[in-house]
């Protein structure tokens, strides 16, 4: 059993951003086995490696007021992703800066939904919880990803790319580049 932590919910044009539900749990795994969804990732995650990541979310949100929202759809009520923030907890120049991400389910892609809501998080995070900047970091072949930074006003630090230490240094992964975005 999770145990949901309440996050704001955050409303786009046509999306919902809420916390986590039950409900969440199945399509989240699915989106997560999806090997092409996780094609910038080492591998796609087992039913154990999403409900881990998921306790993990609710714990940051516990301490933080932050993390990964759900993402549903306002038409139909339909979860389709996440997107939020979370502070960086591995070893490097930003540890314990807060960093934005995004997952879409695959049906859902190149209809603008990651950019329209990570513009919402973003602006959350600066305008509403103070932030006074947020990261986003991808895979340098991770263009899609790297689209929706772009998308949403973020820079690219050009002496920023790195290694992500949770990652073999000589994987096809590797390096990442880092986006900032400031109040
Ligand atoms: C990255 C991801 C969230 C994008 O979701 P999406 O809803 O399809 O993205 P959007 O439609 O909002 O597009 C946002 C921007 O990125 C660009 N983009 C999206 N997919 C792209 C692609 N395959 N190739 C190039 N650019 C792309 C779009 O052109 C758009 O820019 P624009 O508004 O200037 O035209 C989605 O591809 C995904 O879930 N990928 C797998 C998970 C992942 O890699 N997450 C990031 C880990 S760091």
């Amino acid at each position: 059993m999770i145990d949901f932590a309440p996050l704001p919910r955050l409303e786009t044009e046509r999306l919902v951003l809420r916390g986590w539900q039950e409900s969440d749990i199945a399509p989240y795994v699915a989106m997560n086995a999806d090997p092409e969804v996780m094609r910038f990732f080492e591998t796609p995650l087992s039913r154990a490696d999403t409900e881990k990541a998921l306790t993990w979310y609710q714990s940051g949100i516990r301490t933080t007021g932050f993390g990964r929202h759900a993402v549903e759809l306002k038409a139909t009520g339909e979860f389709i992703g996440m997107t939020g923030l979370i502070a960086v907890d591995f070893e490097c120049d930003f540890t314990g800066a807060v960093e934005a991400g995004w997952r879409i389910a695959r049906p859902h892609w190149r209809q603008g939904y990651a950019k329209e809501a990570a513009a919402e998080v973003v602006r959350w995070g600066l305008e509403d919880k103070g932030l006074d900047a947020i990261i986003a970091f991808a895979s340098t072949h991770n263009r899609p990803s790297i689209g929706v930074m772009q998308s949403i006003g973020m820079v690219r630090d050009e002496n920023g790319d790195f290694v992500h230490p949770a990652i073999p240094a000589d994987h096809a992964l590797q390096p990442m580049e880092a986006w900032w975005i400031r109040r």
